[in-house]
């Protein structure tokens, strides 16, 4: 599992008629196309505006996605899979270091309905998913090197919930590795890697040592992932 590893000129015009309708037009192409896009600030950083302007539309993080009480829910069910297991530390070949996984196919009520949330919001209508939801947990002292998933088996489209922790998600495209886009992964808040962003950067997450966003200190606890994939085409 660890290898599974995208308004008319009339409408504008008629808009600055109404001030409610133009309101809601630039704050959602603000939040579309800004740098200067106060929401997108909070989570996304680049080397460059070039680079962010790749990525743009194709990638996403909804802050505060589930509650503390979901979250409890997601914890308690993940928490009996994952306990039997041992965290993995020593595999040096591994893209991941420090980390314990599992899958799990069928959800109590209150983690279906936060799974059916991500769903609707991550992934094109009819788009077949992945059965089994992949789960990862990393130790505080773990990290997620640079890779991609494998292409084979997962499709365009990774979503991905953060239990515990924040941390900071780093994507670097494959054929320029001296650019790089940092995404803030906040505790309770749902990613979403889709084609480019997915198929022509590898991700990773960074270790405690190396976690800042924007020249802040993330502290990096154990951090759960709990991570829902479409099926390739
Ligand atoms: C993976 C991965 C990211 C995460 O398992 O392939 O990149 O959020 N996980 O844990
Ligand atoms: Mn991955």
């Amino acid at each position: 599992m660890t290898l599974l590893i995208r308004v008319s000129k009339q409408l504008q015009r008629k808009s600055l008629q109404n001030p409610l309708l133009y309101r809601l037009l630039s704050e959602s192409s603000a939040l579309r196309k800004g740098p200067e896009s106060k929401e997108e600030c909070k989570w996304l950083h680049g080397s460059s505006q070039e680079i962010l302007s790749v990525v743009r539309g194709h990638v996403e993080v909804r802050q505060n996605f589930i509650s503390e009480e979901e979250e409890n829910a997601l914890f308690k069910e993940v928490e009996t899979g994952l306990r039997k297991k041992r965290y993995e530390f020593d595999h040096w070949d591994d893209a991941i270091h420090g980390y314990r996984e599992t899958e799990r196919l069928q959800w109590g009520v209150t983690c279906e309905s936060v799974l059916r949330r991500v769903r609707a919001v991550a992934f094109p209508e009819g788009s077949p998913l992945l059965g089994p939801i992949h789960v990862l947990d990393l130790d505080k002292e773990g990290y997620i090197k640079p890779h991609i998933d494998s292409v084979k088996f997962c499709g365009s489209t990774i979503a991905g919930l953060s239990l515990l922790s924040d941390s900071v998600m780093r994507l670097v495209p494959e054929n320029k590795s001296t650019d790089w886009v940092d995404l803030l992964l906040s505790r309770r808040s749902l990613y979403i890697l889709r084609d480019e962003a997915r198929f022509k950067f590898t991700h990773e997450i960074l270790k405690d040592e190396e976690s800042f966003f924007s020249g802040q200190k993330v502290p990096r606890h154990r951090r759960i992932s709990v991570i829902c994939r479409n099926l390739p085409v």
